[in-house]
């Protein structure tokens, strides 16, 4: 069945225009109209906890240079000189108070981008140039959630906590499980041939592929490992069809993810032994920090709307930085809790790179996949056949505890859903008064906070 003209996402029936993965328009507009409104993960405080501190990250296509100044505040600056526009920091990271630009030599403070010197001010420039108003741009709003730093060029974008709105209830299970939360080790970089909503789309909650598209790796991880073929490998899936997993979406954002009965005992979804008794060392802690209800909830894998995704069984956070409508550059990061001891930040490091990773055995099972998804939007007589995102559709329940559109079931695409409504919000609108946010409802019975 055709998608009705002009309507790119059709959630009455669940289906998706290929043309929203492989239009030149749609993605220019994706920029302007998601990119530089929403609010975007672009760092983690483990990534600049000295003062002085610089990581190179990125914002949709733009780059950014995240710092912490001398006093211990966080800015996110475009790194695009004044001038000619030259990129002002070219290292990933490192350590310093001024950035000087390698083509002319102006000078910008680590504090927000202050500019704080001009070769020749005084005889080339008459001492006429404005130099209070030529520092860096700075992000309109940069805020944190338990360690995570987000920012946004839009100076009317709500708050981050109601951005983000309910999907902390979810995402607290495991970014604010313990006293100190996550640092992060990475990023591994690497471009596919695919366009970023596909990853993210995954990401969100496809449990329905795990069998089929690991299969061969599990295979292979089983006989290592003396199991019987088809066990269950260390990919965070479960069985495809278990009612007691549950797909969920909250303004965008979306989450898979277990949870357990009242006095049962957590699912574990790793299976490296020593990560399973480090799990359940730490269940007492993680009852005092979320309180009774929400430590019931094991998250397998979510995305944060539009591009940051994670996935608790091989212990990585990702963002799909767009490049184009068929390019992703991916960013990998390892996320180890910082209370952990050593030899488990060791082999949690070491699990996620066997799983996920450029050269991780189930990451290469996912990408082959995506970059053939994304070459179908290419092909006109394809594009004449929607994508489906229908499974499930009209079986959404309102669940007495966990918040959010929630369906039951580890295979379902009320995640993909979710996504790609949003979407369409922001494709669809000029101002953050159009973008409906739902108002937050989910109680916190532990100690652990928004920010930490
Ligand atoms: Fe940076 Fe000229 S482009 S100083
Ligand atoms: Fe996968």
């Amino acid at each position: 069945m055709p998608i009705e003209t002009g309507k790119m996402v059709d959630l009455v029936h669940g289906l998706l225009d290929r043309s929203v993965f492989s239009d030149q328009a749609f993605y220019q507009q994706e920029l302007e109209k998601i990119f530089t409104r929403a609010w975007l993960w672009i760092g983690h405080e483990s990534l600049v906890p000295n003062p002085n501190d610089f990581f190179s990250t990125y914002m949709g296509e733009d780059p950014v240079i995240l710092t912490r100044d001398a006093h211990g505040n966080l800015h996110a600056m475009l790194n695009m000189c004044r001038h000619r526009g030259n990129r002002v920091v070219r290292a990933d990271d490192g350590n310093a108070k001024n950035f000087m630009c390698t083509y002319h030599g102006w000078t910008y403070s680590s504090d927000g981008g202050k500019l704080v010197s001009v070769p020749g001010l005084q005889e080339a420039y008459y001492g006429e140039l404005d130099v209070e108003h030529l520092g860096l741009i700075e992000v309109a709003q940069l805020d944190t959630y338990a360690g995570f730093i987000f920012a946004t060029w839009d100076p009317e974008a709500p708050s981050l906590e109601d951005y983000l709105g309910d999907m902390r209830w979810y995402t607290d299970t495991w970014f604010n499980r313990r006293e100190g939360g996550l640092e992060l080790v990475g990023p591994m970089k690497w471009v596919i041939p695919t366009n970023w909503k596909m990853p993210a789309d995954n990401f969100a909650g496809d449990n329905y592929h795990v069998s089929i598209t690991h299969r061969s790796a599990s295979i292979a991880q089983a006989r290592v490992r003396g199991q019987p073929a088809g066990a269950p490998a260390n990919t965070g899936q479960v069985s495809a069809f278990n009612r007691r997993t549950f797909g969920i979406g909250v303004n965008g954002h979306s989450t898979s993810g277990r949870m357990a009965e009242l006095g049962e005992e957590a699912p574990q979804f790793s299976s490296d032994s020593i990560l399973r008794q480090y799990r359940q060392g730490i269940q007492a802690e993680m009852e005092r920090r979320l309180g009774p209800t929400q430590v019931r909830f094991t998250p397998i894998v979510g995305t944060i709307f539009p591009n940051a995704s994670f996935l608790l069984s091989s212990n990585t956070v990702r963002i799909w930085n767009p490049r184009g409508p068929y390019s992703t550059e991916v960013w990998s990061f390892v996320a180890v809790e910082r209370a952990a001891a050593e030899a488990i930040k060791k082999a949690t490091r070491l699990a996620s790179l066997l799983q996920f990773g450029i050269s991780g055995m189930f990451e290469q099972d996912d990408m082959d996949n995506w970059n053939a998804c994304v070459a179908a939007g290419k092909s006109l007589t394809a594009r004449r056949f929607p994508q489906r995102i229908d499974m499930g559709i009209g079986h959404e329940i309102k669940h007495e505890i966990m918040p959010g559109m929630v369906e039951p079931g580890s295979s379902n695409e009320v995640v993909q859903r979710a996504f790609y409504a949003r979407w369409e919000e922001f494709m669809t609108t000029s101002s953050w008064a159009d973008i409906p946010l739902a108002p937050q409802t989910a109680q916190y019975e532990g100690t652990a906070t928004f920010r930490s």
